[in-house]
């Protein structure tokens, strides 16, 4: 995804999150909030264990930076599998999958990130290999054209994805679990800034942990690297410690408000209350007019705002609500507001 390379609270992987490889929970008792995807992992574990059965496929969705990537890696450490790990845009032809699918040993994970962006023609490989363990080849060109089935051994697929609707209702359909992820709250927040800052030995005290938690929008990735931004400036601008002063300083100078809405997020809500008067603006517009790309707004902006309650989502598009206008300090057109049609 593209969007402008210094936006400190972009849930998607930057080079300096390989960090967090470390601090990534590799077993289930070690995953912070998220309970009941928890309780319904464990269940599943347990019933393939018992059964001596590889896991059934796994499909988790949500917004970037919640924690795909990890529960599929605790599922494989916690089923003591391979995880082979590759990512929807990464297999172009189907040959690609099916030199994939021919490596698996039984048991094995193929975990597909991005999945919503497989092609046709290699989710058609997919179906039968998913449902029957099994690969179709066509052999020879023409009418003398055959196809041979094999038997391929039994797998389990984890997908990924941040967008549940682009996916095909056939491969959709192929998966026995399906979970959502969504932020986490702020006492989960809390734990898992807590953690990491005892993993990285950063001193911390008086409010400083959730200071960097409630600002990093329920989202784990953020409150990392977040954390590692307010570690800098501690140790340069302070003597190292992390309190709510120096956190409050630091994220200040990096442009997070106290809801941890950065430059894009307030642009767009400014964008749909000044420019178009409170909505509804279509979100490929607003995109437009603040030249972001629509999938950041997608994936990152619209998911927050929402769940903040900044935004609602109507058939004519977004509009801004009464919280967001409180936010900014501006009053809400009670009059002027067009009838909205929920
Ligand atoms: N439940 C959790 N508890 C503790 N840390 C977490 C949790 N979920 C995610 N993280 C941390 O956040 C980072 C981002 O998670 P990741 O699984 O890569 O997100 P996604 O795949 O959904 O984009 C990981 O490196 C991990 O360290
Ligand atoms: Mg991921």
């Amino acid at each position: 995804m593209s969007e402008s390379p210094k936006r400190v609270i972009s849930p998607d992987p930057r080079p300096d999150d390989r960090l967090d490889q470390a601090l990534r929970p590799r077993k289930l008792a070690e995953i912070i909030g998220q309970d009941q995807i928890c309780e319904n992992l464990a269940i599943l574990i347990d019933a393939a264990r018992k059964r001596n059965e590889p896991l059934d496929h796994v499909l988790f969705y949500g917004p970037p930076g919640l924690g795909k990537t990890t529960l599929a890696n605790v599922l494989a450490n916690e089923m003591g599998v391979n995880i082979k790990v590759t990512a929807g845009p990464a297999v172009e032809r189907a040959g690609d999958l099916a030199a994939i699918l021919t490596n698996l040993h039984a048991g094995d994970i193929l975990f597909i990130d991005e999945i919503h962006r497989l092609g046709k023609a290699v989710e058609e490989v997919l179906y039968p290999a998913m449902e029957d363990y099994a690969l179709d080849i066509v052999i020879g060109k023409g009418p003398s054209a055959r196809s041979i089935r094999l038997k391929l051994p039994r797998f389990t697929v984890v997908g990924a994805t941040t967008r549940l609707a682009l996916l095909s209702s056939p491969l959709r359909a192929r998966f026995g679990a399906v979970y959502r992820l969504d932020y986490y709250d702020p006492a989960a927040m809390k734990k898992i800034v807590d953690r990491a800052a005892k993993m990285l030995n950063v001193p911390s005290q008086d409010g400083g942990i959730e200071e960097v938690a409630r600002r990093a929008r329920g989202t784990p990735r953020i409150a990392l690297r977040l954390l590692r931004r307010v570690r800098d400036f501690a140790q340069v601008r302070a003597d190292g410690v992390i309190d709510r002063d120096v956190a409050n300083q630091a994220l200040n100078l990096l442009n997070i408000d106290p809801l941890g809405l950065d430059e894009v997020d307030q642009r767009v809500l400014m964008t749909i209350i000044q420019k178009y008067n409170g909505g509804p603006v279509g979100l490929n517009t607003i995109a437009a007019s603040i030249s972001e790309e629509s999938d950041t707004i997608m994936d990152v902006v619209e998911p927050y705002l929402l769940q903040l309650g900044f935004i609602d989502r109507t058939p004519q598009g977004r509009v801004a609500t009464r919280a967001a206008y409180d936010h900014f300090g501006l009053a809400f057109p009670e009059e002027t507001q067009q009838p909205r049609l929920i």
